[in-house]
């Protein structure tokens, strides 16, 4: 199935494009260690939306720049952005065992060979951040490093994940919710963006108008797989439906119901519109992506 068919054919051809950046930087399936190898490759391969390096590839394309030296920084987002998943899927975390359509890595390779290819592609996406494709100046390459690593640490996705886990069971005031969503999720779509601006050498106005976009999408994502959980099906999502209640997780819906999320996630997407409307018709592609963020199927 094509997670993307939702998307014009622009960004159809990015999909395209992240699909074989990641394919290439993966280590080969039969190098040994074979199995940790496999499971990395399982757990990135085969699946999934590449909406954080799409968003790599848009901002870029709304400042002319196409260039090779994008895949690296749109490989690095998503290669966290896989280990993060299959962290999440864990019995210590979501206990969970469907992922994209396919039984989650830890039930195909076991516990401990999920856990090792969560940290190696970890490291793998800062390696590739600094490698020689990355093609820009040094004091920029740091700076990137630097996104990163606060985007996926304890300030960012970690964290998230552990206010996730303290707030399993117990109710959140919506500030609170939104907290703990714009870290687990949204600090990693905000990198993505920066990490394209970067590249695209953005100013830092256009900087500050990207991050607002960024911070807007970021939630509007978490608030729509949030809804997913509720509404959607798992033949369709490929994870298991109505996880979220079962393990009494606070979420959108929960906090403030469906029909106020949807309200949300509306206000979510004038934001994110508004805060680009001054890059005009330059912006389209990222324009489409906040629309998909906020209402896709999948
Ligand atoms: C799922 O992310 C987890 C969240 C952060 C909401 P995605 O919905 O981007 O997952 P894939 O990569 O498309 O499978
Ligand atoms: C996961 O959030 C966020 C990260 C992996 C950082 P969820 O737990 O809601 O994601 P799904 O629903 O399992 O994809
Ligand atoms: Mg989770
Ligand atoms: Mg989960
Ligand atoms: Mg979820």
């Amino acid at each position: 199935m094509n997670p993307n068919s939702e998307l014009g054919p622009a960004l159809q051809a990015l999909t395209a494009r992240a699909e074989e950046a990641l394919r290439r930087c993966l280590p080969p399936a039969e190098q040994s260690p074979a199995e940790l190898h496999r499971a990395m490759r399982y757990a990135v391969l085969g699946g999934g939306k590449r909406l954080r390096p799409l968003l790599v590839y848009a901002v870029a394309d709304a400042f002319g720049s196409r260039g090779m030296s994008l895949d690296p920084a749109a490989c690095a987002v998503e290669l966290i952005h896989a280990y993060s998943l299959v962290h999440d899927d864990l019995p210590a975390m979501d206990d969970d065992a469907l992922r994209r359509g396919r039984p989650t890595c830890h039930i195909v390779f076991g516990e401990a060979m999920a856990i090792l290819a969560g940290d190696a592609l970890q490291a793998l996406a800062f390696e590739i951040l600094a490698g020689d494709d990355a093609d820009v100046d040094s004091n920029t390459s740091i700076r990137m490093l630097r996104v990163l690593g606060r985007a996926c640490g304890a300030e960012g996705m970690a964290g998230g994940q552990a206010l996730d886990l303290a707030a399993t069971g117990r109710k959140l005031s919506l500030a609170e919710l939104e907290h703990m969503h714009a870290c687990k999720t949204g600090a990693l779509i905000r990198a993505a963006v920066r990490l394209g601006a970067l590249v695209a050498g953005a100013d830092d106005e256009a900087m500050q108008a990207l991050d607002r976009y960024a911070h807007a999408v970021g939630l509007a994502f978490q608030v729509r797989d949030d809804i997913l959980d509720v509404e959607g099906e798992s033949a369709i999502i490929g994870k298991t439906a109505g996880k979220d209640a079962a393990a009494d997780k606070p979420t959108f819906p929960s906090i403030i119901g469906l029909d106020a999320s949807r309200k949300r996630l509306a206000e979510l997407t004038d934001d994110a519109l508004g805060a680009i409307a001054s890059l005009g018709e330059r912006a389209l592609l990222l324009q489409e992506l906040a629309h998909y963020a906020a209402h896709r199927a999948y």
